[in-house]
Protein backbone atom coordinates (compact mmCIF):
# COMPACT_ATOMS: atom_id res chain seq x y z
CA UNK A 1 0.00 0.00 0.00
CA UNK A 2 3.01 2.19 0.89
CA UNK A 3 5.10 1.66 -2.17
CA UNK A 4 2.09 1.74 -4.01
CA UNK A 5 1.02 5.55 -2.80
CA UNK A 6 4.69 6.60 -3.41
CA UNK A 7 4.23 5.49 -6.96
CA UNK A 8 1.26 7.72 -7.66
CA UNK A 9 2.78 9.91 -5.62
CA UNK A 10 6.51 9.82 -8.46
CA UNK A 11 3.48 9.35 -11.13
CA UNK A 12 1.98 12.76 -10.68
CA UNK A 13 4.87 14.25 -10.21
CA UNK A 14 6.24 13.23 -13.39
CA UNK A 15 3.52 14.24 -15.39
CA UNK A 16 3.07 17.46 -13.83
CA UNK A 17 6.88 18.18 -14.56
CA UNK A 18 6.54 16.94 -18.38
CA UNK A 19 3.20 18.32 -19.31
CA UNK A 20 4.35 21.92 -18.05
CA UNK A 21 0.94 22.90 -17.09
CA UNK A 22 0.36 25.31 -14.05
CA UNK A 23 -1.72 24.34 -10.74
CA UNK A 24 -4.28 26.67 -11.13
CA UNK A 25 -5.02 25.76 -15.32
CA UNK A 26 -4.61 22.28 -14.83
CA UNK A 27 -7.56 22.18 -11.93
CA UNK A 28 -9.64 24.16 -13.52
CA UNK A 29 -9.31 22.13 -16.74
CA UNK A 30 -10.17 18.98 -14.65
CA UNK A 31 -13.26 20.98 -12.59
CA UNK A 32 -14.52 21.78 -16.87
CA UNK A 33 -13.89 18.66 -18.00
CA UNK A 34 -15.60 16.79 -15.44
CA UNK A 35 -18.06 19.08 -15.54
CA UNK A 36 -18.87 17.89 -19.59
CA UNK A 37 -17.96 14.78 -19.19
CA UNK A 38 -21.29 14.22 -16.41
CA UNK A 39 -23.72 16.57 -18.55
CA UNK A 40 -22.52 14.22 -21.96
CA UNK A 41 -22.62 11.02 -20.30
CA UNK A 42 -26.15 12.07 -18.13
CA UNK A 43 -27.89 12.93 -21.61
CA UNK A 44 -26.65 9.75 -23.16
CA UNK A 45 -27.99 7.73 -20.79
CA UNK A 46 -31.17 9.21 -21.13
CA UNK A 47 -31.24 9.04 -24.70
CA UNK A 48 -30.07 5.23 -24.60
CA UNK A 49 -32.74 4.28 -22.01
CA UNK A 50 -35.91 6.31 -23.54
CA UNK A 51 -34.82 4.69 -26.88
CA UNK A 52 -34.45 1.16 -25.28
CA UNK A 53 -37.63 1.53 -23.61
CA UNK A 54 -39.24 2.67 -26.97
CA UNK A 55 -38.23 0.08 -29.32
CA UNK A 56 -35.72 -2.44 -27.89
CA UNK A 57 -31.68 -2.04 -28.61
CA UNK A 58 -31.66 -3.04 -32.05
CA UNK A 59 -33.89 0.68 -32.03
CA UNK A 60 -31.48 2.32 -29.32
CA UNK A 61 -28.52 1.60 -31.61
CA UNK A 62 -27.95 5.27 -32.69
CA UNK A 63 -28.17 6.68 -29.44
CA UNK A 64 -25.14 5.68 -28.27
CA UNK A 65 -23.30 8.28 -30.32
CA UNK A 66 -22.56 11.50 -29.49
CA UNK A 67 -24.32 13.32 -32.29
CA UNK A 68 -27.54 12.08 -30.79
CA UNK A 69 -26.60 14.50 -27.62
CA UNK A 70 -27.83 17.79 -28.46
CA UNK A 71 -26.21 19.46 -26.07
CA UNK A 72 -23.05 18.41 -27.08
CA UNK A 73 -22.49 21.50 -29.66
CA UNK A 74 -23.64 24.46 -26.96
CA UNK A 75 -21.21 22.82 -24.25
CA UNK A 76 -18.59 22.66 -27.29
CA UNK A 77 -19.50 26.51 -27.46
CA UNK A 78 -19.80 27.39 -24.44
CA UNK A 79 -16.23 25.42 -22.63
CA UNK A 80 -14.29 26.30 -26.08
CA UNK A 81 -14.46 22.20 -26.28
CA UNK A 82 -14.35 19.86 -28.86
CA UNK A 83 -16.00 16.30 -27.18
CA UNK A 84 -15.12 13.05 -27.89
CA UNK A 85 -14.82 9.44 -27.28
CA UNK A 86 -11.32 6.89 -27.88
CA UNK A 87 -11.05 3.27 -27.13
CA UNK A 88 -8.46 1.00 -28.13
CA UNK A 89 -11.63 -1.43 -28.33
CA UNK A 90 -13.84 0.79 -30.18
CA UNK A 91 -17.15 0.90 -32.45
CA UNK A 92 -16.67 3.74 -34.88
CA UNK A 93 -13.24 3.76 -36.12
CA UNK A 94 -13.38 7.42 -35.35
CA UNK A 95 -12.66 6.50 -31.77
CA UNK A 96 -9.39 4.71 -32.21
CA UNK A 97 -6.51 6.07 -30.33
CA UNK A 98 -4.57 8.62 -31.83
CA UNK A 99 -1.30 9.41 -30.72
CA UNK A 100 1.80 7.21 -28.95
CA UNK A 101 0.50 9.70 -26.08
CA UNK A 102 -2.65 8.21 -25.97
CA UNK A 103 -1.47 4.95 -26.47
CA UNK A 104 0.69 5.55 -23.29
CA UNK A 105 -2.58 6.86 -21.15
CA UNK A 106 -4.36 4.39 -21.79
CA UNK A 107 -1.99 1.92 -20.34
CA UNK A 108 -2.07 3.85 -17.51
CA UNK A 109 -5.79 4.02 -17.04
CA UNK A 110 -5.79 0.59 -17.80
CA UNK A 111 -4.36 -0.33 -14.48
CA UNK A 112 -6.66 2.28 -12.86
CA UNK A 113 -4.50 4.89 -11.04
CA UNK A 114 -5.87 7.88 -11.91
CA UNK A 115 -9.81 8.95 -11.98
CA UNK A 116 -8.78 11.16 -14.50
CA UNK A 117 -5.89 13.63 -16.07
CA UNK A 118 -4.96 16.83 -18.10
CA UNK A 119 -2.55 16.41 -20.64
CA UNK A 120 -0.44 19.34 -23.10
CA UNK A 121 -2.05 17.48 -26.69
CA UNK A 122 -0.29 18.97 -29.77
CA UNK A 123 -1.94 22.04 -29.11
CA UNK A 124 -4.69 21.78 -26.72
CA UNK A 125 -4.75 20.90 -22.99
CA UNK A 126 -6.58 17.65 -23.10
CA UNK A 127 -9.05 16.10 -20.00
CA UNK A 128 -8.89 12.61 -20.31
CA UNK A 129 -12.08 10.37 -17.90
CA UNK A 130 -12.47 6.27 -17.63
CA UNK A 131 -15.69 5.64 -19.28
CA UNK A 132 -16.73 2.17 -17.55
CA UNK A 133 -19.43 -0.22 -18.31
CA UNK A 134 -21.26 1.01 -15.77
CA UNK A 135 -24.85 -0.83 -16.26
CA UNK A 136 -26.53 -3.79 -17.48
CA UNK A 137 -28.05 -1.71 -20.28
CA UNK A 138 -24.46 -1.36 -21.61
CA UNK A 139 -24.17 -4.68 -22.67
CA UNK A 140 -27.25 -5.44 -24.59
CA UNK A 141 -24.94 -3.85 -27.27
CA UNK A 142 -21.31 -3.93 -26.00
CA UNK A 143 -21.73 -7.47 -24.16
CA UNK A 144 -21.33 -11.19 -25.28
CA UNK A 145 -22.74 -10.94 -29.28
CA UNK A 146 -25.68 -13.45 -29.03
CA UNK A 147 -26.04 -13.66 -25.07
CA UNK A 148 -25.94 -10.20 -24.24
CA UNK A 149 -26.68 -8.95 -27.44
CA UNK A 150 -29.40 -9.79 -29.45
CA UNK A 151 -29.59 -11.15 -32.75
CA UNK A 152 -31.38 -8.57 -34.49
CA UNK A 153 -29.12 -5.68 -32.74
CA UNK A 154 -26.10 -7.92 -33.75
CA UNK A 155 -27.18 -7.86 -37.33
CA UNK A 156 -27.40 -3.84 -37.14
CA UNK A 157 -24.29 -2.99 -35.69
CA UNK A 158 -22.56 -5.30 -38.23
CA UNK A 159 -23.91 -3.19 -40.77
CA UNK A 160 -22.94 0.07 -39.45
CA UNK A 161 -19.83 -0.92 -38.24
CA UNK A 162 -18.28 -3.94 -40.21
CA UNK A 163 -15.14 -3.50 -37.75
CA UNK A 164 -16.73 -3.40 -34.63
CA UNK A 165 -14.47 -4.19 -31.78
CA UNK A 166 -16.39 -3.37 -28.96
CA UNK A 167 -18.06 -6.37 -27.92
CA UNK A 168 -17.34 -8.87 -25.44
CA UNK A 169 -17.57 -6.13 -22.15
CA UNK A 170 -18.55 -7.38 -18.92
CA UNK A 171 -20.10 -5.24 -16.45
CA UNK A 172 -17.79 -2.49 -14.96
CA UNK A 173 -15.10 -3.02 -17.50
CA UNK A 174 -12.79 -0.15 -18.42
CA UNK A 175 -14.78 0.96 -22.00
CA UNK A 176 -13.45 3.86 -22.98
CA UNK A 177 -12.08 7.70 -22.68
CA UNK A 178 -13.61 10.61 -22.70
CA UNK A 179 -11.55 13.15 -24.13
CA UNK A 180 -12.05 16.89 -23.93
CA UNK A 181 -9.89 19.15 -25.78
CA UNK A 182 -9.56 23.01 -24.63
CA UNK A 183 -8.61 25.68 -26.86
CA UNK A 184 -5.34 27.07 -24.66
CA UNK A 185 -6.21 30.70 -23.93
C1 LIG B 1 -28.37 0.45 -28.06
C2 LIG B 1 -27.00 0.09 -28.24
C3 LIG B 1 -25.97 0.66 -27.32
C4 LIG B 1 -26.02 0.75 -25.93
C5 LIG B 1 -27.14 0.28 -25.02
C6 LIG B 1 -24.79 1.33 -25.53
N1 LIG B 1 -24.00 1.60 -26.62
FE1 LIG B 1 -22.14 2.45 -26.59
N2 LIG B 1 -22.11 2.49 -28.60
C7 LIG B 1 -23.13 2.02 -29.43
C8 LIG B 1 -22.84 2.42 -30.78
C9 LIG B 1 -23.68 2.12 -32.02
C10 LIG B 1 -21.62 3.15 -30.75
C11 LIG B 1 -20.89 3.82 -31.91
C12 LIG B 1 -21.37 5.27 -31.99
C13 LIG B 1 -20.63 6.08 -33.01
O1 LIG B 1 -20.72 5.77 -34.21
O2 LIG B 1 -19.99 7.06 -32.61
C14 LIG B 1 -21.20 3.17 -29.36
C15 LIG B 1 -20.06 3.78 -28.92
C16 LIG B 1 -19.64 3.84 -27.62
C17 LIG B 1 -18.42 4.45 -27.18
C18 LIG B 1 -17.44 5.26 -28.04
C19 LIG B 1 -16.23 4.57 -28.53
C20 LIG B 1 -16.43 3.58 -29.65
O3 LIG B 1 -16.11 2.42 -29.38
O4 LIG B 1 -16.88 3.94 -30.76
C21 LIG B 1 -18.36 4.27 -25.82
C22 LIG B 1 -17.26 4.73 -24.90
C23 LIG B 1 -19.57 3.57 -25.44
N3 LIG B 1 -20.31 3.29 -26.55
C24 LIG B 1 -19.90 3.24 -24.12
C25 LIG B 1 -21.16 2.79 -23.74
C26 LIG B 1 -21.60 2.67 -22.36
C27 LIG B 1 -20.75 2.99 -21.16
C28 LIG B 1 -22.89 2.25 -22.38
C29 LIG B 1 -23.84 2.06 -21.21
C30 LIG B 1 -24.05 3.21 -20.40
C31 LIG B 1 -23.25 2.07 -23.78
N4 LIG B 1 -22.18 2.40 -24.58
C32 LIG B 1 -24.46 1.61 -24.21
C33 LIG B 1 -24.24 1.32 -29.03
C34 LIG B 1 -24.68 1.21 -27.74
Amino acid sequence: MKLNSLFIVAFLFLFACTSEIDSSTYLKTQRNGNVIAGKVQATLLKNVGQAIHKGGPEFAVEFCNLKAASIIDSLNQEYKCTISRVSERNRNPSAALSSAQEKELWETFQSEILNDTVVQGNKNLVFYKPIKMGMSACLKCHGIPESDINHTTQQKLHELYPKDLATGYTLGDFRGLWKIEFVRE
